[in-house]
């Protein structure tokens, strides 16, 4: 047990998906686990451990935000030794070409700031996801017929931003989506010889002022959760 996640030692896989909502983390392990079982509740920030085609698997929710991500982040790896954490969660769309139900693949991720820039400093550090990891999930959206898009994501602090300069630049700059987490799980899994990948599904379009009704969420979110899943074990 740890400050923030209640399961026992061993009742964590070496695998973590990570949606930011706890309940879409209750979702996936109904939907697509076998055997899930509720491994974390405190906060009610649910974690459940199951298998998928016979291999162990945890879905942890994250919260929003660097700030909470990196906790949970660092309790998986540090001290139930996750090695393969896969970000599931939704994004704002930041180009034409990109649309809604869409699914990115997350290769880099631009921030103005992460939780590690007290460590980091000066230093600007690229956040970018594991190659094997982005390519075996680029392949299962190819076999799904998923439409994606692999470039770089903006990782921001707020969700209502007053910087409109800032998003103008980004995508200016051809960044894909904004979320408010891959950047920080990206140098963490660095830091501590992990691999990780963020799997998003654009739910709004910042263009375009569109946004997936909540009663296709569900449909579109299965996608990304079965790319996770293949992308961890193939
Ligand atoms: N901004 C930040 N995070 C998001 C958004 C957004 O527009 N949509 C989904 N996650």
């Amino acid at each position: 047990m740890t400050i923030h996640i209640g399961a026992k030692q061993g009742e964590i896989a070496e695998t973590v998906l990570m949606p930011g909502d706890p309940y879409r983390a209750k979702w996936a392990a109904e939907n697509f686990l076998e055997n899930a079982t509720l491994v974390n509740n405190v906060r009610g920030m649910l974690g459940y451990t199951g298998t998928w085609k016979g291999n162990r698997v945890t879905i942890q929710g994250s919260g929003m935000g660097m700030p909470s991500l990196s906790i949970y982040a660092n309790e998986l790896i540090r001290d139930f030794g996750a090695k393969t954490l896969i970000r599931i969660g939704s994004c704002g769309a930041m180009q034409e070409s990109v649309k809604i139900r869409d699914v990115i693949l997350a290769m880099t991720s631009t921030t103005l700031s992460t939780p590690s820039r007290g460590i980091l400093k000066e230093l600007n550090f690229a956040p970018c996801a594991d190659w094997g990891l982005l390519q075996a999930a680029a392949q299962a959206a190819a076999t799904k017929g998923t439409p994606i898009h692999v470039g770089g994501i903006y990782s921001s602090d707020v969700f209502y931003d007053e910087r409109p300069d800032l998003n103008e630049q980004m995508v200016r700059h051809g960044i894909l989506g904004v979320e408010m987490e891959a950047a920080e799980l990206y140098i963490l899994a660095a830091r501590h010889n992990c691999r990780a990948l963020a799997v998003l599904t654009v739910s709004d379009h910042l263009l375009t002022g569109e946004a997936l009704p909540s009663s296709e969420r569900e449909s579109s979110f299965g996608d990304m959760v079965e790319i996770a899943l293949h992308s961890a074990f193939s």
